[in-house]
């Protein structure tokens, strides 16, 4: 089994807490398991009751971990999921904001209820989930950490992608208002811009190896991002290590972005 890292505690010298959303399967369950790997205490969601694989982990066993119920398009369950976290554990220190959807359709084609369905999911609800973060931590007057899983679509332009990047794209600048706002407060506020990650969301790359090796080679590193990847880079800019990092967005993606 893996070493565990006890070294990392809040202010009242207890376990951290972190609250990731989206944890059912693909980066946010590999971002979960990561985190208590590294003694943190864990609130995960789901929408429904998903969660079996994760909690029953290895990773996870010597740790407190809170499952909790959330559909980020409603105001009312980010509430009661926030809430009940906060009841468990007393103060969430990390926000991990990484669950979302996405959508590859022509523009002409997408309807008003899709739109609806992708920016209220990796957008709204993101926005809100962080302002209940925040308003909790600056009235206790704790610092905190949030990171934002984006997206390299979030960065550049794509056929087919306008809706979810201009999701990912609202999250980038998102993250710069909020790192700006809550700087005060000692809250942080990055992103993380990953490139093709094949967690079980990428059938149509999964089931095609042809199509998947077309997607391979347009990476400069000619290889994809893994979920391993795009946890550590959450983990380290949570840490203390990033504690001058704010308002930025990291991308994860072979070079990608540079050609
Ligand atoms: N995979 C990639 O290539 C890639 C690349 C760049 C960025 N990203 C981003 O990384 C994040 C995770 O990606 P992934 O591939 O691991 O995704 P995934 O496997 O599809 O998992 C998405 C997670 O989001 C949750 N979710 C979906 N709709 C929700 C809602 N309305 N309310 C609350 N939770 C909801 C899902 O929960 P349920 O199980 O309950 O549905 C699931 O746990 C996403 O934000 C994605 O946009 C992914």
């Amino acid at each position: 089994m893996e070493e565990r890292d006890t070294s990392e505690t809040n202010g009242d010298g207890l376990k951290r807490t972190v609250f990731v959303t989206g944890a059912t399967t693909g980066i946010g369950m590999m971002t979960a398991r990561l985190f208590a790997r590294h003694n943190y205490r864990l609130a995960v969601t789901g929408r429904i009751p998903k969660l079996d694989p994760l909690l029953r982990h290895p990773d996870l066993t010597s740790t407190e971990v809170l499952n909790v119920k959330l559909d980020l398009r409603s105001e009312g369950s980010i509430e009661d999921a926030f809430g009940t976290a906060l009841d468990r554990f007393g103060t969430i220190d990390v926000l991990i904001n990484n669950a979302g959807i996405t959508l590859h359709k022509p523009i002409i084609d997408v309807t008003w209820s899709e739109w609806d369905d992708v920016l209220n999911t990796n957008l709204k609800g993101a926005y809100f989930l962080s302002a209940h973060f925040a308003r909790e931590n600056i009235s206790r007057n704790r610092n905190g950490v949030i990171v934002n899983i984006a997206s390299t679509h979030g960065l550049t332009g794509l056929a087919g992608r306008s809706v979810y990047g201009a999701s990912k794209g609202g999250m980038i600048q998102m993250t710069r208002m909020m790192a700006m706002e809550w700087a005060a407060h000692k809250i942080r506020v990055n992103a993380i811009a990953p490139a093709t990650v094949l967690t079980p969301s990428r059938q149509e790359l999964l089931s095609d190896p042809d199509k998947r090796e077309i997607m391979r080679q347009r990476i400069p590193l000619q290889d994809f991002i893994t979920e391993e990847e795009v946890a550590a880079a959450a983990h380290y800019l949570a840490s203390d290590a990033a504690r001058s990092i704010t308002g930025h967005t990291l991308p994860l993606d072979g070079g990608l972005l540079s050609q």
